[in-house]
């Protein structure tokens, strides 16, 4: 019988860290012994980079436009630890709807029966934050992936953005669509920034996988082209993305999220915007109990 391949989806706000922390996951996955596809979704085609030393590659839209036959292993190039990097691309700025490379290099893809090929063990799809158009619900909405994960930090708008894919992911789930692994809580480290994640997970009845702390280390890494398993293997930093990479490849069982209505939500960041003011006016200690 064919092995079962483990299809990952992650979301989040833009510039929130899914591509750092995809690639990186996608490094430590690999190092583990796992044969990784990372599948960029996002029209700024740039999920890759850091899988291959900086440098972008042709997106399957791209190639679309100037061959008309396109095998799917023309778009497939090898990255950090053999890694397949795939990037789906976009339409130019303000012409068509972005999610159609998406659409098209699944579409690509199934046909070809690529995953199978490759004898991949996890194909993680870098997605986007707002699921506001049908391109980027492809991945949950079609069954193609069962574990989502979102990337969010303590800000709102971060939170925001994981609360709307809740709310995708419950419009999908009765028809068989993918539901929610958890929260991957990234940039750690300003005042209450756990406390916010876990309170916003324990109100939606999600949970966290992991607390990623905002970190030079992934700056520096960058800057070279490299993840941070790559560029710093020995750091602390490289040690969380490990424990990420192990949580998410025994992970199991996903399920539906609660995602709050947006009155809800809002009256809850203000309780938080109360507390982290009182925080800056010296009447709490940080630390203090909530
Ligand atoms: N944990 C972290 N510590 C420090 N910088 C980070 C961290 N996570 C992400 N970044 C930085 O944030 C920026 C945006 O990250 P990126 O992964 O491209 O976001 P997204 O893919 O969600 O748009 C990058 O410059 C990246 O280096
Ligand atoms: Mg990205």
């Amino acid at each position: 019988m064919a092995k079962k391949i483990k299809q990952i989806a992650i979301y989040g706000k833009g510039g929130i860290g899914k591509s750092t922390t995809t690639s990186n996951l996608s490094a430590a996955l690999a190092e583990m012994g796992l044969k990784v596809m990372q599948f960029g979704c996002d029209p700024k085609s740039d999920s890759t980079n850091t899988l291959r030393s900086g440098k972008f590659i042709p997106t399957v839209l791209d190639t679309l436009r100037e061959q008309s036959a396109v095998k799917a292993r023309d778009v497939i190039y090898e990255g950090f630890n053999g890694i397949y990097c795939v990037e789906a691309g976009g339409p130019a700025p303000g012409v068509g709807c972005a999610g159609r490379g998406i659409i098209t290099a699944v579409e690509l893809f199934k046909q070809q029966r690529v995953f199978q090929e490759l004898d991949l063990d996890v194909v993680i799809f870098d997605v986007l934050g707002d699921v506001v158009c049908g391109g980027f619900a492809v991945p949950i909405r079609e069954g193609i992936a069962e574990h989502v994960f979102t990337v969010s930090s303590s800000d709102f708008m971060s939170i925001y953005a994981s609360n709307n894919l809740f709310k995708g992911i419950i419009k999908y789930s009765n028809s068989g669509g993918a539901l929610l692994g958890g929260v991957i809580a990234n940039s750690m480290g300003p005042p209450y920034s756990r406390e916010i994640i876990d309170d916003f997970v324990t109100k939606t009845g999600t949970g966290v996988m992991e607390y990623i702390p905002r970190s030079i280390s992934v700056t520096q890494s960058e800057l070279q082209g490299k993840t941070t398993i790559e560029a710093l293997p020995r750091s602390a930093q490289a040690e969380v993305y490990r424990s990420l990479a192990k949580k998410i490849a025994a992970h199991e069982t996903s399920k539906a999220p609660a995602p709050l209505e947006v009155s809800a939500l809002r009256e809850w960041a203000g309780l938080w915007a109360d507390r982290l003011l009182a925080l800056e006016q010296g009447k709490v200690s940080e630390g203090a109990a909530i």
